[in-house]
Parts: C-alpha cells; sequence; structure tokens
C-alpha cells in the first residue's frame, strides 16, 4: 500500500488529464528533466507538429490544445524562435519502449487496458507504472515500467521494463530515441544523425544556437532475445527492436540507459555516460540516487501533523523545488515552469526571486547561491536591455534567457513591468540579511549600482511636481497596464536605490551618485487615499470590474471571460500586488493601513495569477485571519496536483505554498525584517504540528511548532536570540528548547 503521503498515484487515464499527469510526473536532477509522458507514443497526439506559435497575452497565455506533449529538456540549451526570440529546447524523446503483439503496437487510445496505474513516489523519485494490456491477439501482457532520473548522476535516465503473461506469446518491443519532437510548433534542429546497432541507440543534434546534444541509449535484455536494428522503424529517430518469445509465469525484464551530453557540459561536468550506468544496472543506480534523494528531504522536509493532504502537497511542491534547481550551474535559474513544460519558453521571472528564493536560502543556502549568482553573470544582458532602450544602467529583462536578454515578445511587458530589476537587488539584499558576512552585496556592487542607474534614468519630474515619478510602468497586477507611480514599482525601485546607497557608503565610494540616490529613494512617492495605499494614481478611479455580471463561471480564470481591454480599464488585480508590497515590508505600513489594503484589495482581486492566493494566504496569517488564511492555502497549496500541471509545474507556487506554511503558519520572519528569529505561529485548526529544518542566518535548526509549544533543536555553534510569540528566548546549541506558547515559558 503506497504511503499517501509521499506518492502520488493516477488511476484515472483520460485525453483530459493526461497531460497535467505528464507535467505532474516530470522527473529530474537539476540538469535534465523529462516530462511524464507514456512509454509509449500516442498516434493522436504526434509531436512533430509544426505550427506558428503566436506572441500570445502573456497575462493569460491560451495554450494549444493537444492530447499529450512529451518534454525533454536541459537547462541552458535554448534555440532561436523567429518570433518568440529564444526558448528552451524540447529536446528528442528518450523514452520509448513501445510493445508490439502480432502486429498490435501498444497505443492508450485503441489498446485495451485493466488495472492501469501510476505511482511517483516523491521520496525516492521513482514512476512506477503497472497494467494489464488485454491484446488483440489475445493474450493478456501485465506490463511494468519503472523510471528515474538519477539524482546523483544527473544527466542519466534508467528504465526498467517487465513483462509476464499467462500463455505463450511472440512480443516485440520496440525501443528508442524520437528525435522529430519539435518546441511551440518550431524545430530548433540544424542538423541530426541518428544511429542504432544493438544494444546501442544514439541522437546526435546541432541546434539552430550551435549547441550539440548527444543522446546516447544502451539497452540491457536477457539473452533469449534477440535485438535488430531492423528497417521499416519510425522516420527520424535511432530505434532497436527486440524480439521475445514471453513463456507463462517467466517475466521478462529489460533495462534501458540514456544519457544526455551537450556542449554546454564541461568534461568534468559530462559525467557518466550509458555504458557505465548499464554497467551498474538499474538496482545499484536506483540506491545511489535514492540516497541523494533522501538527503534532499532531510535537509528540507517539511512534517504536517493531522493533515495528510496538506503534507503531500507539501512534498509535491519539495520534490518539484528540489528537481528543478539547476545544482551548481548558475549559467541558469529556474524557468516559470520548472523545467516541466514549453510554457512561457523557458524563461527566468521575478518568480526567482520574490518566490523561489527564500526557500533556498532558508534551507540549502548554496543553491540560493546559485540563483543570485546567476543574474550576477547575466548583468551583461541587464545592460544591453538598458541601452537599447537609451538608458544607462542594467534592465533585468522580464522574461530572461541565461544570458540576461529581454525575451519578453511583448512591449507592454517587456518595456513596462519593470519592478523585475529592483526585485534582484532585493534578492541580493534578501540573500546578505540571511546570510551575514557572505558578502552578497559587496559582491555584486556593480549589479546593485548599475541598477540605481537604470532607475535614476527612469524616472521623470512631471511638469508642476516637486518630486520624481515613474511613470508608464505595469505593476504585477498585469490587468492595469501603463499606471503613473504603481506602489508596489516605487517602493522596489526606492529600496533598490537606497540598497546602493548604503553599499556606496560602506565601500567609502564619492557622495555625488549615492546623496542623488537617497533622494530620488526618499521622494518617490506612494500614492494614498486616507488609509488606503492605491495601486498606482488614479486606481481607485476606475470602475470596479462587473464580476457579478462577467464572472459566470468561478472555476476559470476571470481573464479567460472577458477581453483584455475590460481587463485593462477597470479594476480586477491579476495577484497581490500592493498586498504583496505589504508583505515584503511589514515596518513600512501600519497595521491600519495593512488592514484597509486587505479590505479594499480581496474583493476585487481575481488571483488569476498561480503567484497571488499564497501570498494573500500570508498576509492572513500576519493580520489574523484564520479562516482567510485557510481559504488561500486550499487554493495554493496543491495546484499541480489538482490538474494545474498541463503546460508545466507552477514552480513558484511551489515555492509560495512552502512559504505560508513556514512564514505563515508557522509565522516565521524573513531575515531583511529583523535579525532576531522570530516565530508567531498560527496553525491552521486540523494542524497538530508543524516540524522542518531551517538554515538562520547561518545556523542550522530544526523547528516544531505545536498547538502549545515551540521546540528548537540548534546546530550552530553559539546561542541563539529568538522572540517566540512575542516572548525572547535564548536558544543554547544542542538540546532541544520547548517553549510553551500559552505562558511564555521554556525548558
Ligand atoms: C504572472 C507573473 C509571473 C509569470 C511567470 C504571470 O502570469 O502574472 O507575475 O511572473 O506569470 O510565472
Amino acid at each position: 500500500m503506497p504511503n499517501a503521503t509521499w506518492t502520488i498515484t493516477q488511476t484515472d487515464f483520460s485525453p483530459e488529464n493526461h497531460k497535467a499527469y505528464e507535467g505532474l510526473f516530470t522527473l529530474g536532477s537539476g540538469a535534465l528533466h523529462i516530462r511524464g509522458a507514456l512509454e509509449e507514443p500516442i498516434a493522436a497526439a504526434p509531436q512533430n507538429l509544426h505550427y506558428w506559435r503566436l506572441p500570445g497575452n502573456v497575462t493569460s497565455e491560451v495554450f494549444r490544445e493537444q492530447r499529450s506533449k512529451v518534454g525533454t529538456f536541459v537547462p541552458g540549451v535554448y534555440g532561436s524562435h523567429p518570433l518568440l526570440n529564444d526558448e528552451l529546447i524540447n529536446l528528442p524523446n528518450p523514452l520509448l519502449i513501445v510493445p508490439i503483439v502480432a502486429g498490435e503496437q501498444f497505443d492508450l487510445d485503441g489498446s485495451r487496458t485493466e488495472t492501469h496505474t501510476r505511482t511517483l513516489d516523491l521520496k525516492t523519485g521513482l514512476l512506477t507504472r503497472t497494467f494489464t494490456w488485454r491484446t488483440k491477439a489475445g493474450p493478456d501482457l501485465r506490463i511494468t515500467h519503472e523510471r528515474f532520473v538519477s539524482m546523483a548522476r544527473p544527466r542519466v535516465l534508467a528504465q526498467r521494463c517487465s513483462i509476464e503473461v499467462d500463455a505463450p506469446t511472440d512480443l516485440v518491443l520496440r525501443t528508442g530515441i524520437d528525435a522529430t519532437v519539435t518546441t511551440n510548433g518550431f524545430s530548433h534542429t540544424q542538423s541530426v544523425t541518428a544511429s542504432a546497432t544493438c544494444p546501442h541507440t544514439s541522437v546526435d543534434l546541432q541546434t539552430d544556437a550551435g549547441d550539440r546534444v548527444r543522446i546516447d541509449g544502451r539497452l540491457v535484455s536477457p539473452e533469449a532475445t534477440t535485438t535488430t536494428s531492423a528497417p521499416g522503424m519510425p522516420e527520424g529517430g535511432a530505434w532497436l527492436a527486440t524480439s521475445v518469445r514471453l513463456a507463462a509465469s517467466a517475466p521478462v525484464v529489460v533495462e534501458r540507459f540514456v544519457t544526455i551530453a551537450t556542449s554546454r557540459d564541461t568534461r568534468d561536468r559530462m559525467g557518466t555516460d550509458c555504458n557505465q550506468a548499464a554497467e551498474m544496472g538499474f538496482d545499484a543506480l536506483l540506491a545511489e540516487s535514492v540516497e541523494a534523494w533522501s538527503a534532499r528531504w532531510s535537509a528540507c522536509d517539511v512534517r504536517v501533523e493531522g493533515d495528510p493532504h496538506a503534507q503531500l502537497a507539501l512534498r509535491t511542491s519539495l520534490f518539484h523545488l528540489f528537481r528543478a534547481h539547476p545544482g551548481e550551474d548558475d549559467r541558469v535559474a529556474i524557468d516559470a515552469k520548472g523545467y516541466a513544460g514549453e510554457a512561457y519558453w523557458g524563461r527566468f521571472f521575478w518568480d526567482t526571486e520574490m518566490y523561489l528564493l527564500p526557500f533556498y536560502l532558508y534551507t540549502e543556502p548554496a543553491r540560493g547561491k546559485v540563483l543570485t549568482d546567476f543574474r550576477l553573470r547575466s548583468l551583461g544582458g541587464a545592460r544591453r536591455n538598458a541601452a537599447s532602450l537609451g538608458l544607462p544602467g542594467a534592465k533585468f529583462a522580464w522574461e530572461s534567457n541565461p544570458a540576461g536578454d529581454e525575451c519578453c515578445p511583448n512591449w507592454h511587458y517587456a518595456d513596462h513591468e519593470i519592478h523585475i530589476s529592483a526585485d534582484v537587488v532585493f534578492g541580493i539584499a534578501h540573500a546578505d540579511a540571511a546570510h551575514p558576512g557572505a558578502g552578497y552585496l559587496e559582491g555584486a556592487a556593480e549589479l546593485v549600482f548599475d541598477v540605481a542607474r537604470y532607475w535614476m534614468a527612469r524616472t521623470a519630474t512631471r511638469s508642476g511636481d516637486d518630486h520624481p515619478s515613474l511613470l508608464g510602468v505595469m505593476g504585477p497586477d498585469e490587468y492595469t497596464p501603463l499606471e503613473d507611480n504603481n506602489a508596489y514599482t516605487n517602493a522596489l525601485a526606492a529600496f533598490a536605490l537606497r540598497t546602493a546607497a548604503g553599499l556606496a557608503e560602506r565601500r567609502g565610494d564619492a557622495r555625488g551618485e549615492r546623496d542623488a540616490w537617497r533622494r530620488t529613494a526618499d521622494t518617490l512617492p506612494i500614492p494614498r487615499r486616507g488609509a488606503l495605499v492605491l495601486q498606482s494614481e488614479g486606481f481607485d478611479n476606475l470602475p470596479a470590474a462587473d464580476f457579478a455580471a462577467r464572472w459566470t463561471d468561478r472555476d476559470r480564470p476571470f481573464a479567460g471571460q472577458v477581453p483584455q481591454e475590460y481587463l485593462y480599464r477597470t479594476r480586477c488585480p491579476k495577484q497581490a500586488d500592493v498586498l504583496m508590497l505589504m508583505w515584503l515590508f511589514p515596518r513600512q505600513f501600519t497595521l491600519e493601513e495593512q488592514r484597509a489594503a486587505w479590505d479594499y484589495y480581496v474583493p476585487i482581486t481575481t488571483h488569476d495569477s498561480s503567484l497571488s492566493p499564497a501570498i494573500h494566504g500570508l498576509m492572513a496569517c500576519r493580520l489574523g485571519l484564520p479562516d482567510e488564511a485557510w481559504r488561500f492555502w486550499k487554493q495554493a497549496c496543491d495546484i499541480d496536483l489538482r490538474g494545474g500541471a498541463a503546460e508545466g509545474i507552477h514552480i513558484a507556487a511551489c515555492a509560495a505554498t512552502w512559504q505560508m506554511a513556514i512564514l505563515g503558519f508557522a509565522g516565521l520572519e524573513l531575515a531583511n525584517n529583523t535579525e532576531t528569529l522570530t516565530l508567531t505561529p498560527r496553525l491552521p485548526a486540523g494542524w497538530s504540528a508543524l516540524e522542518f529544518p531551517i538554515v538562520w542566518r547561518g545556523s542550522p535548526l530544526t523547528i516544531r511548532v505545536t498547538r502549545a509549544d515551540v521546540t528548537i533543536t540548534s546546530r550552530a555553534e553559539t546561542e541563539i536570540q529568538t522572540m517566540i510569540a512575542g516572548t525572547p528566548h535564548t536558544i543554547a546549541p544542542g538540546r532541544p528548547t520547548t517553549i510553551a506558547l500559552a505562558t511564555g515559558t521554556s525548558r
């Protein structure tokens, strides 16, 4: 019986949910990611289609209806699309193991199956599929597929297939690599050679951006089988056909090992080849990979007692957060779909700093650093983006490729959703606060100063005004374009300018520039009406969107039910905007202002972005609104588990789910707001305990929160000062310290 808090099981196979499971069951290792497609092609879902994916509406993408979309992604391998700019290439599909009996090739749509089940074991990263195939010729085949991408050897995919029958049956297993897969309807293959010589298959391709990708497969089949690369195989790939006479109750087991190497790999990063993998065999490779997974789990697992669904949802998020992080490779970050789909073209957004970074900073700090180092490496691109607009300094891309160049094809996001440049600085400053002494800010001085220079040039003083403004911007709410003085953007820009000024001061740099940075930071306005912080000037003059009349199907996004122009001329934020600002800077706003913002924005916000509910949940926790917090937790915690993963994993929402548990329910304050480890627990009614590891300003701790107390076990070398539910406590290293919540006493 699979453990309900560690496994995701699929028993419902239907055309409607197929892609969602493909996304949800994406396996990966940081360096290689493979969607959870089946081992056989589906005839009704060709993967080699050519079509024009036109620049869509970023606010509300309409994706192509497709029965299935396979996906193999290597972070950093991008191609140039003639209309859409650079996109992550969907590489050849190496998964194929196709059974054929008496001329009938298994196809999910046409073949009869029984007890078809797939199970993803989150603890080990093993995906298992079992089913009985009732062949047209008569015999029933019991088939089990297992696969994993090795966490220990990140470029290795291992597969095992076992087949059993009750009566003697002639079977052909066609295995191989399909090199005809297109990305968003486009082929990035410049040239390709495919070869098959038993037991090897290989595909060697050159991309349109000049990368070389080599996929090698090796089959290990029992002696009683014959394998050929006979004619009659599908075009555009490398295939082997293994013939076997199955005897009753004598299962035949084949193993397949695939490695993917690219010209981006340095020699030492190339690692294992598929012959080495084959020599180790499936079980030994799996054991090694499981060990690597368990190291990740022990560094990061969050345990929820009393709510198995919340536990599974959190672990699903963690699974994808482990998988999607690129390891030591700071030439890339984590794309918006967590390397689990073609949507958003594999690009990097503000999701990196505001959603993903906190998780890594507080659990596996070295991984957090890879994300901030990525921005340092891509500073050249940010400078090119600024220069392309005739501006000095550095402007980070709304949709970044690995080099930092703007790839967003829609002008109003690329040119106007500019808060990203300040978000990048916020991320670095947050890392600096979370890991003092690690030199984050000092190491990023060039970046921080260049972003400040960009902001200075981007501000303008209107005639009649005595202060600078940021005009014509788009804040996090992408349903209100071209705002003046968007509160979020202004506050973040001011933060970035102050950070630059402070850094220049510490370094003893000349006064001129830094004084100007501070002056601008201090005079950029935050629009207000009484206690209400306005999203932007005049925001409250817009008419409210008529949800009652126009948002008839509340299960679908609002944007899918009204034209874009309606979104743009009414009040209907796509996501947390002012509330996001308040979440990040609690000390800049009074409680009254935070409550006023809550009352005003919650009823009009659509949450069409998956980035929205968890931030609202966090604010609800802070404002002491347990019912609302729970409502938003339910919306946020299992977006992909509930069928949302068709186009990829909502990886920012995965990280936001972690944030909601740790920063919301356990009530941990972020290190950029306090030097004292501060916890204000507010466990949901159904949770009896929440336990998690955390690295607080360099000190590794385990924190356990129950309804009655908080226990902190510190593995730090020195004492740690804490503030638990408003009372100060000193935590000594070594032994667990328990603090009673109601009385505030410690033992
Ligand atoms: C959201 C953005 C987000 C992007 C990528 C959009 O729908 O509005 O805030 O950065 O998706 O996740």
